[in-house]
């Protein structure tokens, strides 16, 4: 697992103020990619996601079968792009999945927080336009 840097929590921050939600991307054991965009994400320490299911479908299916998934997350003011992948692991009970359910309800309770995908970050890239589009920074 690698730890996003203070500057990177302020892009992911920024991404959520502004824009709301990020891509979230998974792919099939065949390896056929999908991508849904996913608004309940939280940075839940420096290196690792929590993101809420309330209505994944082919999402849910491929974490399910294919743990590999890839977020990416941007600052529309400075445009700093980051593009992590990492490894996802579903919960439908415990301490993890009855925190994220008590978060989900609080604010809208009419969703139904299904399960929890906790995301480790394995490795993160810049996806910013110009020189260093593409660097692995982590
Ligand atoms: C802006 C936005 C934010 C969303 N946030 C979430 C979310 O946090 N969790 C969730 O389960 N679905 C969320 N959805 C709905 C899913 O993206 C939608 O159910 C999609 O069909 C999931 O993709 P899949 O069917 O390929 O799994 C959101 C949709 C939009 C438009």
């Amino acid at each position: 697992m690698v730890k996003l840097t203070e500057d990177m929590k302020v892009v992911f921050t920024k991404n959520m103020e502004k824009l709301f939600s990020v891509p979230m991307a998974t792919a099939s054991k065949e390896g056929v990619p999908n991508v849904a965009p996913m608004a309940s994400v939280w940075l839940e320490d420096d290196e690792t996601f929590w993101i809420g299911d309330n209505f994944m479908v082919k999402t849910l299916a491929n974490v399910r079968e294919n743990p590999k998934v890839a977020l990416f997350f941007w600052d529309p003011e400075t445009k700093r792009c980051l593009q992590v992948k990492g490894e996802a692991e579903v919960k439908t009970e415990g301490p993890e999945y009855e925190i994220m359910h008590r978060r989900i309800k609080e604010k809208k309770p009419q969703m139904p927080a299904k399960s929890l995908i906790i995301v480790r970050i394995k490795e993160v890239y810049e996806c910013t336009p110009g020189r260093v589009a593409g660097n692995k920074v982590l």
